[in-house]
């Protein structure tokens, strides 16, 4: 089964939102296997966001990470990557289709709320760099035959 990284960002825990977009989620239909409310340190930022630096917004982006806490999550399910990023939406608010996670609640790029991850090798990697295997938990659901 398909596995991806999502985080609530630090403006996102700031602003109270960890409840309803975990409920967004769950919602869905897809299952949470590992959760984690935790301090970013910029060792683990830089690790996370490696591809992206020497871009120009790789320093503000690694200061606004680790500026507070963060709720890193796995969740599993089928196509979980894309309808993910489907309820999240684009990067930046303005583009981000009404009713997606992002234009509900961000306005700016550099403060969009939530990540998840693009494609199943990042999901690999990210999740690996958060999680412990066995901090990702195996568990059946009885509803699962109905999603
Ligand atoms: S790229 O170059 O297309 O791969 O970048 P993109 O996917 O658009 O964004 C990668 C992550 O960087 C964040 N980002 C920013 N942070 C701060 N300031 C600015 N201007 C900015 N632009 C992009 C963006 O939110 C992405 O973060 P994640 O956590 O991966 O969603």
């Amino acid at each position: 089964m398909e596995k991806t990284f999502l985080m609530v960002k630090p403006d996102g825990v700031q602003r109270g939102l960890i409840g309803e977009i975990l409920s967004r989620f769950e919602r869905k239909g897809l299952k949470l296997v590992a959760a984690k409310f935790m301090q970013i340190t910029p060792e683990l930022a830089e690790r996370h966001y490696a591809e992206h630096v020497g871009k120009p917004f790789y320093p503000p982006l690694v200061e606004f990470v680790t500026s507070g806490p963060v709720f890193a999550m796995v969740w599993e399910g089928d196509n979980v990557i894309a309808l993910s990023r489907a309820l999240i939406g684009k990067t930046n608010a303005i583009d981000a289709a009404p009713g997606t996670i992002r234009s509900d609640y961000a306005v700016h790029t550099n403060f969009n709320v939530i990540h998840g991850s693009d494609s199943v090798s990042s999901a690999e990697r990210e999740i690996g760099i958060f999680f412990a295997p066995s901090e990702v938990l195996e568990y059946e659901r009885t509803l699962q035959r109905w999603i």
